[in-house]
């Protein structure tokens, strides 16, 4: 059995990772629990080590004490408007941190990296739909982060032979339909678990940041995908890269579909058959207007295909976990 090492395997979107791959793959789970939760996934297969990707030594002492023959990088800050306030902590989260990934690869001869960018590497779109060869002009530092990482990767293919795909999420969205796992940031800044988090009443109000965007009802519009869907996605490059192939991939993951705030709202409130306290509030700094996928690339290239496109579907599953969550 092949051992996958998956940083941020503790948090929302990785946690979805290591459940989907935990019946095929062994997987040492890097977290420093920030976010995280330890043995969010309980599995025989599984392992976690509380360690800092920014603590270099302590990261080479994992690789080193585990055969590794692929690494899943989801540890990172992951929130526009903290990173706004922020900007020195996510460079030496993201990038600092990354590169200490990238090292202890190279000292230990692994070869093959999964990373998690984001579509805010884009910046304000210039067209409808996003495709992958779409100027990169990221409007905030996180972008940023993820910018330059994926420049970094693009080196280390061409000078050590590291093989990699790099994942432009849009919205990561929906929570696995066990309920076991799901989403919750600390603070939460992502809409629909907020939107559900008042709906159920963990909030006073909800606020919709921009009514003046260049958009339909003037809210910011985004391309939800749901995290089983990107756990698939994840399962499927692994296998490319430890075939051997290789390669040096951008792939934008989205459902080719955009919905706005206010649509997110009203799907909610069908959902629950509740009303959203809601007011509107100015812009927050560096949000793009609209961000929607064309993400035929990954479909093409990796055989992917999203499951879930409803998003009143996508939101049940989110609204679901966090119903039975304290
Ligand atoms: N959620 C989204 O919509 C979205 C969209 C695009 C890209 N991404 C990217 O996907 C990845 C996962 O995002 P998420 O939403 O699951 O966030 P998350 O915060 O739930 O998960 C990140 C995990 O990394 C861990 N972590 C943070 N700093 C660390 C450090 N220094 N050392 C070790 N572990 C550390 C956290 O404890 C957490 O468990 C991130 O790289 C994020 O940038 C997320």
């Amino acid at each position: 059995m092949k051992t996958i090492l998956a940083t941020g395997g503790a948090g929302y979107i990785g946690s979805h990772f290591v459940n989907k791959a935990k019946s095929r793959y062994k997987i040492v789970v890097v977290d420093n629990f920030r976010e995280g939760k330890k043995n969010v996934i309980t599995h025989k297969n599984v392992t976690y080590s509380k360690t800092d990707i920014r603590d270099r030594k302590a990261l080479l002492k994992v690789f080193k004490k585990h055969e590794i023959d692929l690494v899943v990088h989801y540890a990172a800050l992951a929130s526009v408007p903290d990173s706004m306030e922020t900007p020195e902590e996510y460079y030496r989260t993201n990038v600092k941190g990354g590169l200490n990934v990238l090292s202890a690869m190279k000292e230990t001869g692994v070869k093959n990296i999964v990373f998690s960018s984001s579509a805010s590497v884009y910046g304000e779109p210039e067209s409808e739909i996003i495709k992958e060869d779409h100027p990169k002009n990221p409007t905030n530092p996180y972008g940023k982060t993820k910018l330059i990482f994926e420049g970094i990767l693009k080196d280390y293919h061409r000078a050590y032979g590291i093989n990699s795909v790099s994942f432009r999420y849009f919205c990561a969205s929906g929570c696995d339909e066990s309920k076991k796992i799901g989403e919750h940031h600390t603070p939460e800044s992502h809409v629909i678990p907020s939107i559900i988090e008042t709906i159920l009443g963990k909030r006073d109000m909800f606020y919709v940041c921009g009514n003046d965007f260049q958009t339909k009802d003037g809210t910011g519009i985004r391309d939800y995908i749901h995290v089983n869907d990107l756990a698939s996605a994840h399962l499927l490059a692994g296998e490319m890269l430890l075939s051997g192939k290789p390669t040096c991939e951008q792939f934008n993951l989205g459902i080719n579909k955009g919905f706005s705030v206010l649509e997110l709202i009203s799907a909610a409130e069908k959902i629950s058959g509740k009303k959203l306290p809601y007011q509107l509030k100015g812009r927050r700094p560096g949000d793009p207007s609209k961000l929607i996928a064309d993400a035929t690339k990954a479909q093409k290239f990796l055989g992917w295909k999203p499951e879930y496109t409803d998003i009143s579907e996508i939101i049940k599953t989110a609204y679901d976990f966090k119903k039975i969550k304290k």
